[in-house]
């Protein structure tokens, strides 16, 4: 891991600096380019305006380690409100959770059964829910928890993230169980124990498991998520679907807001199927964080909101 990512990686959890960049109208200004708004109106605006492109969208809203059962309680009932707002327009949007926004570290039966809620919510309307994989210490309950509660509530889909070393064999199970997943590189810093260090190793890896996705899909499996900015792997990945004879849309390559805009136009018009992660809320702190971490050269961004 880069010098300036972990060092990034590592701000993301400091108090002070969360406070100064939440009052600042700089990072607020920064900021922008990576959501359309804090509150989730300006998300469902920008899932219609992406759907006019042929985009389909999947909406977060930002907070993650809460720590009061109430608080979590209160996120359900967001998404459940938003899950209707979504049906209501009409829209191709689907919701993205981290388990620890509902409770995961502090009462496990909790957070099952906030998840739960929201996938029946979300199957009534034939809607997937997609759960975030957060940092290792919620990586095996994050597991068991989807494990058990996928046999009943099958429009759930996971995150898995390639520069996990036992990532492959996480996937070998989720394929057998039948689950929809997206594939990510991974934004946490990690120890090297359990995660690749060269970015070389996380890629090789990356593609290793998107193939397996390609293949599943083709061979009549769900349509796996390959979440990525990296358009040589993007092109390694239609090479590969192409020489298996897969249809061209047979995976969905998924991006976050802001990043590669001319890319998904491309892919779209290429016929493959292209979904964005559109975030919003006003617990960015450690999310824009991480998004520094994957871009140092975004600081300049930053720098240019300080003077603008
Ligand atoms: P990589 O980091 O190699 O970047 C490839 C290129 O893409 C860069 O050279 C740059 O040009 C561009 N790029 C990448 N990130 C950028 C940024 N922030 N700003 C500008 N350009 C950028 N992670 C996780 O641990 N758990 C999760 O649940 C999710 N969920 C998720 C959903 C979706 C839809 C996406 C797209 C990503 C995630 N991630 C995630 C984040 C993921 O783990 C990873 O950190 C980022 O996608 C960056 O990695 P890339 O695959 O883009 O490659």
């Amino acid at each position: 891991m880069s010098l300036m990512r972990s060092v990034l990686l590592r701000a993301s959890q400091n108090a002070w600096l969360e406070r100064q960049m939440r009052h600042r109208a700089f990072s607020r200004r920064a900021l922008r380019r990576f959501m359309p708004g804090e509150d989730v109106e300006a998300a469902l605006t920008a899932s219609a305006a992406f759907a006019e492109r042929g985009i389909t969208t999947v909406l977060t809203q930002l907070g993650e380690d809460l720590r009061d059962p109430d608080e979590a309680r209160a996120v359900t009932a967001h998404y459940l409100e938003v899950l209707a707002a979504i049906h209501e327009r009409q829209l191709p949007t689907h919701l993205s959770v981290k388990p620890t926004q509902f409770g995961l570290d502090i009462d496990r039966v909790l957070c099952r059964d906030q998840l739960a809620r929201l996938a029946d919510a979300a199957a009534a309307r034939n809607n997937t829910l997609w759960v975030d994989m957060e940092a290792t210490p919620q990586l095996v309950s994050t597991l068991e928890l989807f494990h058990d509660l996928r046999p009943d509530h099958p429009n759930l889909a996971l995150c898995v993230q390639s520069y996990l070393r036992r990532c492959a064999t996480d996937v070998d199970a989720l394929l057998e169980s039948g689950a929809q997943i997206r594939l990510v590189k991974g934004a946490y810093a990690e120890p090297a124990d359990l995660a690749f260090e060269r970015k070389a190793d996380v890629d090789a890896s990356y593609l290793t498991i998107a193939k397996r996705l390609v293949d599943d899909a083709a061979a009549g499996g769900p349509k796996h998520g390959i979440a990525t900015h990296d358009l040589g792997m993007i092109a390694q990945i239609e090479a590969h679907a192409t020489s298996v004879g897969a249809a061209t849309d047979v995976v969905e390559y998924q991006m976050l807001y802001g990043i590669r805009r001319e890319a998904q136009d491309r892919l779209r018009r290429d016929g493959a199927a292209v979904r964005v992660l559109i975030s919003y809320g006003g617990a960015w702190f450690k999310w824009y964080m991480r998004r520094l971490a994957e871009r140092p050269a975004n600081l300049w961004f930053v720098a240019r909101s300080v003077f603008s």
